[in-house]
């Protein structure tokens, strides 16, 4: 009966040995293929200096249709995008019973500032910054930022429409507080 319960015992333990070095295999890869994943953990545990920036202004006049810029905000990336006719009208067209995280364009945006797309710039799967702020860089098959971490692709309003992510790109709370100047929180 000791013996039975003593090989119960080994098996098991066994067992555990093999779950944990597959699952350790199983991170390892996840980690290879893993790129430019934000720092969580820091962002949670903001530094003082990260703290006073609770709230920050941004002066949009320098960037031209098409462009897009990147701002630090509370530990994290925004993404600035000044929107094409194209783009807006890409978002626009969209059924929105099709999509993931079902939300219509004009919902993301503020009113009479369409062109303007403010996000919080990191993939709602495992955290990774997406692709698309530079022209050069791939935009995935909707146009927007193409996460290549895992495959996931935002459209031109940061809508997650394909891949493992499983909500949009968050708006951020701002506002303008000039024609040319926001208030990201
Ligand atoms: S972190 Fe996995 S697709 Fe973006």
């Amino acid at each position: 009966m000791a013996q039975t319960t003593a090989q119960t015992t080994h098996t098991g333990e066994g067992e555990t040995r093999r779950d944990f070095i597959y699952l350790l295999a199983a991170g390892t890869g996840a980690v290879g293929a893993a790129c430019a994943v934000w720092p969580f953990i820091h962002s949670m545990n903001p530094a003082a200096d990260t703290l006073a920036l609770a709230s920050i202004d941004v002066d949009l006049s320098p960037i031209q249709v098409g462009q897009a810029i990147t701002v630090t905000w509370r530990g994290k990336p925004v993404f600035i995008r000044r929107r094409t006719e194209e783009e807006i009208a890409a978002a626009r067209a969209v059924n929105e019973a099709e999509l993931i995280d079902p939300q219509p364009d004009t919902a993301r945006v503020i009113e009479g500032k369409d062109e303007w797309l403010v996000l919080v710039g990191v993939c709602t799967h495992l955290g990774c910054v997406p692709l698309g702020q530079k022209t050069t860089e791939s935009r995935g098959e909707f146009g927007g930022w193409f996460c290549p971490c895992h495959g996931s692709h935002y459209d031109t309003s940061g809508r997650i429409r394909k891949g493992p992510a499983p909500a949009n790109l968050p708006v951020p709370e701002y506002a303008f507080t000039s024609d040319t100047t926001i208030r990201i929180g």
